[in-house]
This record gives C-alpha cells, structure tokens and sequence, in this order.
C-alpha cells in the first residue's frame, strides 16, 4: 500500500511520515531530499540551469539513491549536506525543472514497486501516485508553523524575528502553490489533517488510525 503524505512546507511532514512508516513497517520516501541531491550535485558540477541540455546530463548522471533512511550521492551519504543553509537556497532551481521532475518522479516510482511505502513532498498523491490507497494532506496555519520554526532556531541558540519568519512562510507558501511544475496541489481524495495544536505523536495516532483502516479496506 502507497500512503502519499503532501502539503505546505513546515507543516511537519518529514518528521509525521518517517514515524508513520516505522509504525506501520512501511518503507519512507523523502522525495525532497531527492529533489536536494540533485540540487547538491549540480552545484558540485557547476550546472547551467537555464540550459535544458545541461540539466539533461546533470538528471541522467547524478546517481540518487537510498541506503536504508540515508541518501546517496554517486555512492556517498549526503543526508546531512542536502539539510545545508546553501542547499536550501540553491533546491528550488532543481526542484522547478521539468527535466530533473521527470528523472525523479521515474526514480520515486520504481522505489515503491512491490513495496509498501510512505512517501512525502508536495506532488505525491497528485501525480507521482494518483491511485495511492491513503492519502493525506498536512496543514498547519501559517502562524503555527512560524512559532515551531522560531521554536527551532531558539533550541539551537539562534535569535529570529517571528514576523520576519512568518513573512518567508507565507512567501514559500505562495511559490509552491504558484510553481510551472510540481506545484503544491491538495488531491480531491486525499484526506486533509491539520496539525495545529497537535504533538507529533497525536498527528501519527490518527494518520495510523487513518491508514489502517484503508488497509483494512484493501484487504477485505
Ligand atoms: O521538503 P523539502 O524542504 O526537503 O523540499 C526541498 C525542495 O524540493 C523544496 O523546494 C520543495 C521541493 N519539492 C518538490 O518540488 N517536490 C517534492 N515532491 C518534494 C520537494
């Protein structure tokens, strides 16, 4: 079974998918990070992304792969490189192209054949996986994520203007839903699930809650 796992940045997904997936025995997909090694290799390799034959080379080598829950760039584990400041300012160049979409989305369904499988981002219950049997859409008000993440940067001693946070929030929101390609979409059937005033636990109660009873659906 797919449960596809979609929605706005710093609603939490990651975190609520990986959890899930443990919890059900599934396999987790953080198809963002994906969307970051290709980012990180193109930096590597000094791709010209306004050249669509670049990019082309740039998709068809970078070898992306998973390791367990780490991810491998050309044979090396990248998982903490891809979560960097200059990562994180450089992903949206790979993540709007439709080359790179193409090669990921190819890549993002051949890791679900024959498996059971959480996977989170922004296209999943969408397009990558339409007829997923589970999916949800996390939501969180943008005053909420803006709190947690300013909760964040307190915790790693980093001082942040809460307006300032919340003005880049509302941004971000804008451009996902706004994109050429890959753009934020809520499916019609996907079940939304809003995590404000909720702990992590209590959103991955009733997400389990939800996914096991699709599962039971399936199986009956
Ligand atoms: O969820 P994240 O911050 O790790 O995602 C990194 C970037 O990739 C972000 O710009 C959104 C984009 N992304 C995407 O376009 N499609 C996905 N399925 C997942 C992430």
């Amino acid at each position: 079974m797919i449960v596809t796992i979609d929605g706005p940045a710093g609603a939490g997904k990651s975190t609520v998918a990986r959890r899930l997936a443990q919890r059900l025995g599934f396999g987790y997909l953080d198809t963002g990070a994906m969307y970051r090694a290709v980012a990180l290799a193109g930096l590597r390799t000094g791709v010209a992304w306004s050249s669509d034959a670049d990019v082309a080379r740039l998709a068809a080598t970078a070898d992306v792969r998973w390791q367990g829950d780490r991810i491998l760039l050309d044979g090396a584990d990248v998982s903490e490189q891809v979560r960097s400041k200059e990562i994180t300012a450089a992903v949206g160049r790979a993540a709007d192209h439709p080359l790179v979409r193409q090669h990921l989305v190819a890549l993002q369904r051949r890791a679900a054949e024959g498996v059971s499988l959480v996977t989170e981002g922004r296209d999943q219950g969408s397009l990558v996986f339409p007829d997923a049997a589970c999916k949800i859409f996390l939501d969180a008000a943008a005053e909420e994520r803006a709190r947690r993440r300013v909760a964040d940067f307190r915790e790693r001693g980093e001082q942040v203007d809460f307006a300032a946070v919340l003005a880049d929030i509302n941004r971000r929101d804008r451009e996902d839903r706004s994109r050429p390609v890959g753009r934020l979409v809520k499916p019609a059937d996907a079940v939304t699930v809003s995590t404000d005033g909720l702990t992590i636990d209590e959103v991955v109660d009733h997400l389990q809650r939800i996914a096991q009873s699709r599962l039971s659906a399936e199986q009956s």
